[in-house]
């Protein structure tokens, strides 16, 4: 389960609260996953082939890979078990804050609720995917610009439902962005900053396609 988030260091180094949160985006820095959907391909495929270890090709972060999994492996689970790709939260893994959201071909889905085995031919996008050679992505930039987080956790996900938001052309107010930014839960209540963060790097998205 996930570490506890925004968890004090008092043995540790000090360090600013405005420092470890930039790094937090920097480096870790919603649409529900069809669970019910993929559960079912997959063992459709899983009868069709006779297999409950499918053999699945897909890109994540522009990088190919091939991989023979159990059936029943969350495209959540793979990121942070098998490749150590932790910027991908764990909150509830029941499709219910959007701690997890990914981008899937451009489109954003709860990764806890995606199973591999539906990924066949798919490119994944996480957080550590979106910044360009060190110079972090725009919308990351923002978030920290309009203090649109607190202790952290909830921010990667928030960052990549805002950027599939942007491009559904679902934030063009105030607003619009609260009711298509809805699924990404926060418990610190940042949410004033979350929609100030997307309405500054709204242009830029935009333009990135
Ligand atoms: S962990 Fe996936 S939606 Fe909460
Ligand atoms: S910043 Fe703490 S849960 Fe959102």
């Amino acid at each position: 389960m996930a570490k506890t988030p925004g968890g004090t260091n008092r043995e540790g180094p000090r360090v600013s609260r405005r420092g470890l949160l930039q790094g937090s985006v920097a480096s870790g820095a919603a649409a529900l996953g069809n669970f019910a959907g993929g559960a079912a391909q997959a063992q459709a495929d899983a009868q069709a082939t006779g297999s409950t270890t499918p053999t699945v090709s897909f890109s994540i972060n522009g990088k190919t890979q091939t991989a023979t999994l159990d059936a029943r492996t969350t495209l959540l689970d793979y990121l942070r078990e098998d490749l150590d790709l932790t910027g991908t939260k764990v909150g509830c893994n029941h499709a219910q804050c959007g701690a997890c959201t990914v981008l899937i071909d451009g489109a954003r889905v709860n990764s806890c609720l995606t199973l591999m085995a539906t990924l066949e031919g798919s490119e994944v996008t996480t957080i550590e995917g979106i910044s360009d050679e060190g110079e972090l992505h725009p919308m990351q930039q923002a978030f920290i610009d309009n203090d649109g987080f607190q202790c952290g956790y909830c921010t990667p996900g928030q960052i990549m439902s805002a950027i599939g938001c942007v491009r559904e052309g679902h934030a063009g107010s105030a607003p619009e962005i609260r009711e298509y930014m809805s699924g990404n839960l926060c418990r610190c209540g940042a949410y004033k900053g979350i929609v100030a963060a997307v309405e500054q790097a709204r242009d830029q998205v935009e333009e990135a396609g």
